[in-house]
């Protein structure tokens, strides 16, 4: 079963209306490197803020962290990354474009017809240099994951929460992966946001952890909008589970391209702590006083993408229908993640009305995100606010300057309601919030 939108669609809305551009643009673009616009800066926000409210605010066995990009360069050594974070690639002798070796059928150049070279190991790890001189002594990797920046600190944070195991510790924040196949627009980029959790329990109940974090996972996409149809669970073969991982379930969305994988749950057992325990000469171990015992926690590991996560609330907000003859394309995102909450919309742009529809917006903006449009036919800024999904439109029309009563228009239903300028905020949050909500109290002149 394909996806009901194919990518260009989604690239194109993405463009027109401020949500994603191509980075550099200006200088002709940087392969597999994008900008969030206005608009995209707040949908990934939203993001987020619901992967942090819902794993870390909302729970008391986990912790946040925020760690720095570049890192000690014996952690990469200790987590296996410069020995492991590897593809085999192959280089054409004439026009030097490098392929992974399983890619290419065959000896020859896709590109060129020219010949191959034999397969090479290339590391996918970006490096830099810290300090004024480029020499191996100052050269630092660039994360291609956040999780070892809360391996390193394990012992830090445990003595610092005072927390007991199980407990998780969770970051968001950029990594970097030189891949050789880059592309499906944000799906797959070089430089992309991580959220992780690394979620340290007693060895011996990690399976069951592993169990509850995929259910956990899984379920908050459906909560947030993803049609259970449209994702399913997969379990990693012995083959191909990674250097670190004792088991693996990937939780695989249906994308314009196909299945593909858009957050991996690994059981990572002790391999990290080991590791850096083995590197650093530091014991990294947990005493358990309840148990009275001293062991090395295994972890269990949800990690996302953010940039994959937009994608995928993307792709499955998106449709087009027919409204009374007339096609419209509306994003039919969950109201916690749309960009925008209410569009003020006074119904022409009129100096008497312009005061009063200002007045609203001021009200609203300092409680919900805001926008302000009186710049087109109202049909054609409805149509934009249904585009960019937003959940509410305000409309001030000349009635509203007698009963100071404004109209509500939902994005979905395309219901209309009329409330007192007063009640609105209060009216407004209580949507937001799901909460089912009678109207009927606040009519005042339409039910005349
Ligand atoms: N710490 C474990 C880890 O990084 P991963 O499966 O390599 O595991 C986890 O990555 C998630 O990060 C993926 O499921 C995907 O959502 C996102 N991700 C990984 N590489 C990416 C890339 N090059 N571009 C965008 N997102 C990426």
């Amino acid at each position: 079963m394909p996806a009901k939108v194919d990518m260009d669609k989604i690239v194109s809305l993405c463009k027109r209306r401020g949500f994603i551009f191509p980075s550099s643009e200006i200088y002709g673009g940087l392969a597999s490197c994008w900008d969030y616009g206005p608009v995209g800066v707040e949908l990934k926000r939203n993001v987020k803020e619901a992967w942090w409210k819902a794993i870390v605010q909302d729970r008391d066995d986990v912790v946040g962290l925020d760690t720095s990009i570049m890192m000690h360069p014996g952690i990469w050594a200790a987590s296996g990354h410069i020995d492991n974070f590897t593809d085999p690639l192959v280089e054409c002798k004439s026009c030097h474009l490098r392929w992974r070796a399983d890619a290419v059928e065959g000896k020859k150049c896709p590109n060129c017809g020219g010949e191959l070279t034999e397969p090479r190991m290339f590391n996918l790890m970006f490096k830099t240099f810290m300090g004024p001189v480029e020499e191996e002594a100052s050269m630092v990797y660039l994360r291609p994951e956040t999780a070892q920046g809360i391996f390193v600190n394990f012992e830090n944070v445990v003595t610092t929460s005072r927390k007991k195991l199980p407990l998780g510790i969770a970051q968001i924040g950029k990594s970097f992966r030189n891949e050789i196949t880059p592309g499906n627009f944000i799906f797959r980029t070089r430089e992309f946001e991580h959220m992780e959790l690394e979620y340290f329990v007693k060895p011996g109940t990690d399976e069951k952890w592993l169990d509850y974090w995929v259910k956990e996972r899984f379920d908050w996409y459906v909560k947030l909008g993803i049609r259970k149809e449209n994702l399913r669970l997969r379990q990693h073969g012995k083959d191909e589970l990674a250097h670190y991982a004792r088991d693996c379930y990937d939780i695989e969305y249906l994308f314009p391209m196909g299945w593909s994988e858009l957050e991996g749950i690994a059981n990572r057992g002790d391999f990290d702590l080991t590791q850096h325990a083995k590197h650093s000469g530091k014991e990294l171990s947990y005493y358990d006083a309840e148990a009275g015992e001293k062991y090395v926690p295994y972890v269990i590991e949800p990690s996302a993408g953010v940039d994959r996560s937009v994608l995928a609330f993307l792709v499955d907000a998106y449709d087009e229908e027919e409204i009374e003859g007339e096609k419209r394309t509306v994003l039919h995102l969950h109201r916690s993640l749309a960009p925008i909450k209410v569009a003020v919309l006074p119904l022409s742009r009129n100096e008497k009305l312009t005061p009063l529809a200002k007045e609203v917006f001021n009200k609203l903006c300092p409680n919900f995100v805001t926008d302000y449009d009186d710049s087109q036919s109202i049909g054609r800024r409805y149509r934009r606010q249904d585009e960019i999904g937003t959940p509410f439109c305000v409309t001030i029309d000349f009635e509203s300057l007698e009963d100071k009563q404004v109209t509500i228009r939902e994005r979905d239903s395309l219901a209309q309601i009329r409330v007192p300028i007063g009640e609105l905020k209060k009216v407004i949050e209580a949507k937001l919030k799901g909460e089912a909500f009678d109207a009927s109290t606040l009519w005042a002149t339409r039910q005349k």
